[in-house]
């Protein structure tokens, strides 16, 4: 049993915390989101922006920097919050449009509503993020306090029960924390969707003393940012979670696995775990038990087979980041030999709320056989993109139009890439599937770690299914022959394909080699690798006809199998747009006055068709690559 009661600790914490966070609601505070995807869309030029005028003016009003709400179409952003007003929220700001809210709004009394995004609370004058038809279906569990607590402030964190988790565990034995996760039955969410509390129980029951925690937030997927975006936003809940896993199997120390491309994520995570370990919640005697654990941060050097658990472990330990074959699996013989639990960030950040609200909480959301929600960076062919949150079982439709609003353009829907490289791509009979992890495999694709590309009716499914093998074979660390040369031998098929140069034997050979590669790869960066191409082959196999056998790119994507044509009855003569816009000047003006493009000059940059005035709408590209036969002049 504890020495002392954690839980008394803890309450005198958490009320210094929130009388702290109280008294900063005296006062006006802009809230400026600054996760990566905020910074890159000019975020920290927003803030300084507020800050120039908030002096200028001599305001009495804070900015404060936040992580990612999840409106990555809306960046950058800040949420006004001003005593006397529901909390707004403004997105797409530049500096035109801070000196308006701060002019009219921080130094005056008009909350600029032509501007405003959604109230963060229910008011009688402005819909809430909750009255969008997106909110309808987020449900946001893990994300629900990114965007929205200082990451910087611990004291933010705990106001809003942080920790609480954790003093409550603490007052019980470390069996009840695995028997709650157990009941929960909490599946990993890294990829491959196993029980976590299994993987605690296989740790537990060692006789080894020395025992590690390790999460895992290499994120190589092209595509994802959902624990970036959790790491940047909101870490002290999935510290909170680490904490608990030590706490539950016996654990002294632990690892958070960060590639080093996410210096922000790197910062704000060290930062929580030296606030943190100050106010006892990590390191020795935590609350004033006699439960000692502590956290690092390993910087990882961004290969993505790393990613992958027994490959993580080897380059934590200074070698070559290879994979090996298992058992024993981590939790036996991981990290220095030792009992080892490698969690995904989002599996830990669910564990806090599960302790707090109990397992049949956690099962009340999502479907029996994959509790809770899922997190996707929903990216592409979409209206609004961004980081969601949606309970297990929403269908893929209604994440794409309703929770994204669609595709742009009124452009057709395509297929859905989920799942990242080890993924697969769904048409559009696959949109009635529930998102879970036991639907998506059966469909052909897999939850992989939450990315989702959207793709409309200008995306080839021959090129994506090369580009995903091209990622995967560059990727590869080689020790197996057939990831190594299979994918090689795959992608180069592939590349025949969109070259025009394919034959249907080729393709027949590439279905045998996806499925050699599949059987004969020792990890499931090799195993998956197929996977983009054995369900475009599936789903859209017509356009792998059309390649072969009519040279045709049905998407008019790949290169050699498109020409870019100017027709002579749409062009106005007298327009010269075209001809600027060519860095090859590959577009001359023929005797009649119309233009024409030399086609031995043409390297195929679409500059000309996005130039061409769209009254005259005069440039087509033309699949197969023929030339039609003009009546009006000679085709150069
Ligand atoms: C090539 C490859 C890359 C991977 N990358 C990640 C990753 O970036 N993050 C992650 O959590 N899991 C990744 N995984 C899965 C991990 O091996 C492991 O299953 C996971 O971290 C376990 O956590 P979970 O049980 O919480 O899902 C990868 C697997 C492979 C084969
Ligand atoms: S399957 Fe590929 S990445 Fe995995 S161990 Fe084998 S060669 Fe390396
Ligand atoms: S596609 Fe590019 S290179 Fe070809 S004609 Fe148009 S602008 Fe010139």
């Amino acid at each position: 049993m504890n020495s002392m009661n954690p839980l008394d600790i803890y309450q005198r914490m958490a009320d210094e915390a929130k009388s702290r966070e109280e008294a900063k609601t005296e006062k006006t505070r802009i809230l400026v989101g600054t996760a990566t995807c905020g910074v890159a869309a000019g975020a920290l030029k927003v803030r300084d922006e507020f800050v120039k005028g908030i002096e200028k003016k001599g305001l009495d009003a804070e900015v404060i920097e936040v992580g990612c709400m999840g409106h990555c179409y809306a960046e950058p952003m800040a949420v006004i919050a001003k005593p006397g007003f529901p909390p707004m929220c403004y997105g797409k700001l530049d500096d035109g449009l801070v000196n308006r809210l701060v002019e009219d709004y921080l130094a005056g009394d008009d909350p600029c509503y032509e501007y405003a995004l959604a109230a963060l609370e229910r008011n009688d004058v402005f819909p809430t993020f909750e009255d969008f038809p997106r909110g309808v279906h987020e449900e946001k569990l893990i994300l629900g306090q990114c965007g929205y607590i200082d990451a910087g402030d611990i004291n933010s964190f705990l106001a809003r029960d942080g920790y609480s988790a954790l003093a409550k565990a603490l007052e019980d034995e470390p069996l009840a924390v695995l028997n709650e996760v157990k009941a929960a039955n909490l599946r990993g969410r890294g990829g491959a969707g196993f029980p976590a509390g299994d993987k605690w129980e296989a740790c537990l029951s060692s006789s080894e003393n020395e025992k590690y925690v390790i999460c895992n937030a290499d994120e190589g997927d092209p595509g994802a940012f959902m624990d970036r975006s959790i790491l940047e936003s909101d870490p002290h809940l999935v510290i909170e979670g680490m904490v608990l896993c030590a706490y539950a199997i016996g654990a002294q120390k632990g690892y958070l696995y960060i590639r080093a491309e996410y210096p922000r994520a790197v910062r704000h995570v060290q930062q929580a775990i030296d606030q943190a370990r100050q106010m006892g919640l990590l390191g020795n005697a935590i609350l004033g038990t006699k439960f000692n654990f502590d956290l690092e941060v390993f910087q990882g050097s961004g290969a993505f087979v790393c990613g992958e658990a027994t490959a993580l472990v080897n380059s934590m330990e200074g070698k070559m980041g290879l994979p090996e074959s298992r058992p024993p699996r981590l939790a036996q013989k991981g990290y220095r030999g030792k009992p080892t639990i490698l969690n995904n960030v989002k599996t830990f950040a669910y564990v806090p709320l599960i302790i707090r609200n109990g397992a049949d909480w956690f099962k009340s959301i999502g479907t029996p056989d994959s509790p809770g929600t899922a997190v996707f960076s929903l990216v592409g062919k979409v209206v609004n993109t961004g980081l969601v949150e949606v309970p297990m079982g929403t269908t893929l439709r209604q994440l794409i139009y309703e929770v994204g609003d669609g595709l742009p353009n009124a452009k057709e829907f395509k297929a859905v890439q989920i799942g990242g490289p080890s993924g697969g791509c769904l048409p559009e009979s696959a949109l009635d599937v529930p998102i879970d992890f036991d639907s998506l495999h059966d469909a052909g694709a897999i939850m992989g770690s939450g990315g989702l590309v959207v793709m409309d009716q200008d995306d080839c499914m021959v090129a994506v299914a090369r580009y995903f093998l091209e990622f995967t074979q560059h990727e590869s660390c080689g020790k197996c022959t057939f990831c190594r040369l299979g994918t090689k031998h795959m992608l180069d098929i592939l590349t025949d394909i969109t070259d025009g140069k394919g034959t249907m034997e080729s393709l027949t050979l590439l279905e045998e080699l996806a499925e050699d590669v599949r059987d004969g790869s020792l990890c499931n960066l090799g195993r998956t690798a197929p996977n983009p191409v054995l369900t475009t082959l599936k789903y859209f196999r017509d356009e792998y006809r059309a390649h072969i056998e009519e040279g045709r790119c049905p998407a008019l994507v790949c290169r050699d199998l498109i020409l870019y044509y100017i027709k002579p009855p749409k062009c106005s003569k007298l327009c010269n747009v075209c001809v600027g816009s060519c860095p090859t000047e590959a577009i001359f003006t023929r005797e009649d006055g119309l233009k024409e493009i030399d086609q031995e000059k043409c390297v195929k940059c679409d500059n000309c068709l996005k130039a061409c005035p769209p009254e005259y709408n005069a440039i087509v590209k033309l699949s197969p690559p023929v030339l039609p036969k003009e009546k009006e002049g000679a085709v150069k």
